[in-house]
């Protein structure tokens, strides 16, 4: 397989979008850096915002959701938007609160699980922790980011002799008792190694360290897979690959007719129920806020929403030979063969037979190949943002994404073609000149 040297290159940049984005904190702020050097500026919710005819602003909301937008060249009332959704969060293991104990003088860490990862898949794995913390500070505390580079913790699995069943019962682990991550052996004289690594690390006392937001991390960088180099592998691809794709398409974006919008939201993996989700009141906030100082009432803001488009972006299922019987046969996907649609006729995803075909209109005027993907009947469907924002809007919205494999393991992967195709899509809808 021939991977042209472009695509590469938007993989690799890919790769180092999720390596400095070990948390929803850091992805947010790797997006705002990105965005920053482009020239967009940052509003703050919490001030009056004077928008310029074409201007290019951010918003955050949480530390960990993102919205990004170009105002169009054209009229929002006349042209509405294009608006491309994803999600910051990836599932996994939160850090608890009261995080340390000590267990038969073995020093552990408590975790909450996130969503619903593939918890096997964090054994044995150079896991470490990154998020945010929040130190006192005069006037009462500050946040701060945190990363810690190397391998901190460690999930061990149970040796083979103790587990004599595990291939043919599969990995298990109790949440409660079996998750605990090894941090180190207790010592006589320290009651909490852990604040005090987490003091070193931002130079602050271990007494002044309140609360935190902490995610374990995997900290193997992504890497180029197969016979050609072909897929990537790396944690996070559900769902920074969307997020990555649909910034990599609006950067690029200069001048548009239509006012063009990326929103990333925290969350999904949990049902988005937020302030900062995409089922809170943050990306319909910015879109009356952005409507509001453009000049339009609340009838024209009406009328600009029913001319907009919204394109839901998150990861789709590839087709695995290993596993046939898992797959729709009608409707396999296959990885690097193009960005898939996803239906439901329950409404898991938003795409109907308009926005489906509206979005393979995008794909073919931008010389993407397309695939369709819909669910084994009998198994029970996933879901994503695409509903939840098109209920809040509105608007027209279709499901797309990447075909991927091993979904909601700490090491997914994917195909390098596909994020090409991906971006060149989205890139295709911030130019789309249909209104309506
Ligand atoms: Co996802």
């Amino acid at each position: 397989m021939t991977i042209p040297n472009a695509s590469l290159a938007q993989a690799q940049d890919l790769l180092d979008y999720i390596d400095a984005s070990p948390s929803p904190w850091h992805a947010v702020r790797t997006a705002e850096q990105k965005l920053l050097a482009q020239g967009f500026s940052l509003l703050e919710e919490s001030e009056r915002w004077k928008l310029v005819a074409g201007g290019s602003y951010f918003v955050v909301r949480g530390g960990s959701s993102i919205i990004a937008f170009i105002l169009g060249q054209r009229s929002l009332l006349e042209n509405g938007m294009r608006m491309v959704g994803a999600h910051t969060d990836s599932p996994g293991l939160r850090l608890k609160p009261k995080a340390h104990h000590t267990c038969e003088r073995v020093d552990r860490l408590g975790v909450e699980v996130y969503g619903g990862p593939i918890l096997a898949t964090f054994a044995d794995r150079d896991l470490s922790l990154a998020g945010r913390v929040n130190v006192r500070a005069s006037g009462g505390f500050e946040t701060r980011l945190l990363r810690f580079d190397a391998p901190l913790l460690r999930l061990p699995n149970l040796a083979i002799h103790m587990n004599r069943e595990v291939n043919e019962n599969g990995l298990k682990f109790n949440k409660q008792t079996e998750l605990p991550l090894l941090l180190s052996i207790a010592g006589e004289h320290e009651l909490n190694p852990f604040k005090r690594r987490i003091a070193d690390e931002l130079r602050v006392d271990a007494g002044d360290i309140l609360t935190w937001d902490l995610n374990v991390y995997d900290t193997q960088k992504g890497a180029f897979w197969g016979a050609d180099g072909e897929f990537i592998a790396d944690s996070q691809l559900d769902n920074l690959a969307s997020c990555h794709a649909a910034l990599t398409a609006l950067l690029a974006t200069s001048s548009p007719d239509a006012t063009c919008l990326c929103a990333f939201f925290d969350h999904e993996e949990v049902g988005s129920g937020s302030a900062a989700g995409a089922g809170g009141s943050f990306v319909s906030d910015v879109i009356e806020r952005i409507a509001a100082n453009t000049g339009l009432d609340d009838e024209a803001r009406r009328c600009a929403l029913a001319r907009s488009f919204f394109i839901s972006a998150d990861m789709a299922h590839g087709y695995h030979p290993n596993f046939p019987s898992s797959y729709e046969p009608d409707h396999k996907v296959m990885v690097n063969a193009g960005p898939v649609i996803k239906s439901n006729v329950n409404q898991r995803y938003a795409t109907g037979g308009a926005s489906a075909a509206r979005f393979i209109h995008l794909c073919e005027s931008a010389g993407v190949p397309w695939q369709q993907y819909a669910h084994r009947t009998d198994l029970g469907c996933g879901s994503t943002i695409g509903p939840i924002v098109a209920s809040r809007l509105g608007i027209a919205s279709v499901d797309v994404g990447s075909p991927m494999w091993a979904m909601h393991s700490v090491r997914e992967s994917a195909g390098v073609l596909d994020h090409a195709y991906m971006i060149a899509a989205l890139s295709a809808a911030f130019r789309d000149a249909r209104t309506g």
